[in-house]
């Protein structure tokens, strides 16, 4: 089989994702693109850590036997056509082909993640219970759900409206301010799996166990929103002590690392 009769498709949209196929035959699927918008609230400080505006994260998967015949190297090319200008984030594990297709398309290593995972079945839900009634003075724990797209801030999503989506957000607030949050989206590719961002704690309200709070009024809510999803992945860029104890203390287990690549298309 030859890389000329693969068919490089438009998909429409899912999910805020948009995709393209590499079509061998009908029905046959050779390798996927996605390119979705970044959540511009990952976890950091100050709260919160935002993206530039308009970046997107690309998804590639090629099929293992269709491999090194250009099919990942066109669905870029349709890709970047599809967002020209735009800055791409791409996720991939160290030393693998991934590594070596981004380096090959010019993008540069900007850092590395460590992953943890947390699944349901690890976890006592009395005990999550618990947590999140642990009553907190002066603070309130808020929950929303709805689509994160186009929205620039985690206090611009708790203006919005609660509606069915796949973001589900659990926010403390004092004195009707934002001060702590973690936030959930379903993994597309995957759908048992959310991937969490957060906790991120305002500086000044830290040290009162408010990540906590707010990370375990996540879990618990996007058990009752998502019963279907029965496990959380979440990453952090850097070694946070408090962090990686917040997260051991929940049950999240590491995953391992992976590496950052980022290109601005012409
Ligand atoms: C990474 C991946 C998408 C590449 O798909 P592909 O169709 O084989 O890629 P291409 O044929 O377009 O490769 C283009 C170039 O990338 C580099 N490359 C791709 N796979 C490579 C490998 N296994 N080892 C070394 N270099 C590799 C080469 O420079 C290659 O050019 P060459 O074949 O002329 O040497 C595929 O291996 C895959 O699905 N991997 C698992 C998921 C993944 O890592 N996705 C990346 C997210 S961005």
């Amino acid at each position: 089989m030859s890389e000329g009769r693969i068919d490089i498709v438009a998909e429409p949209d899912h999910l805020g994702v948009a995709r393209w196929h590499a079509v061998a035959s009908p029905g046959l699927v050779a390798g996927v693109a996605g390119l979705r918008p970044v959540v511009p609230f990952e976890c950091g400080s100050p709260l919160p850590a935002a993206e530039p505006a308009g970046t997107l994260e690309l998804s590639l998967h090629v099929e293992p036997q269709w491999r090194r015949r250009g099919i990942a190297s066109r669905l870029l090319a349709a890709a970047g056509a599809h967002a020209a200008g735009r800055r791409l984030v791409a996720e991939v594990a160290a030393g693998s082909a991934g590594e070596s297709f981004c380096v090959r398309h010019g993008f540069r290593r900007t850092g590395s993640w460590g992953h943890d995972l947390l699944t349901y079945c690890d976890v006592h839900h009395a005990w999550l219970g618990e947590l999140v009634d642990v009553e907190h003075p002066g603070y309130r724990l808020r929950h929303w759900t709805g689509d994160p797209c186009g929205a620039t801030s985690v206090e611009q999503l708790l203006r919005r409206p609660s509606r069915p989506g796949d973001a589900v957000l659990s926010a403390a607030e004092a004195d009707g301010g934002l001060v702590a949050y973690a936030l959930a989206r379903s993994d597309g590719a995957r759908p048992r799996r959310a991937r969490q961002y957060g906790p991120a704690v305002r500086a000044g309200h830290r040290g009162r166990r408010l990540g906590l709070w707010v990370n375990a009024g996540l879990l618990k809510r996007i058990r009752e929103i998502h019963p279907h999803v029965e496990e959380i992945e979440t990453r952090i860029a850097h070694d946070d002590p408090a962090q990686l104890a917040l997260r051991r203390h929940l049950g999240f287990r590491p995953l391992g690392r992976s590496i950052r690549y980022e290109i601005t298309l012409p």
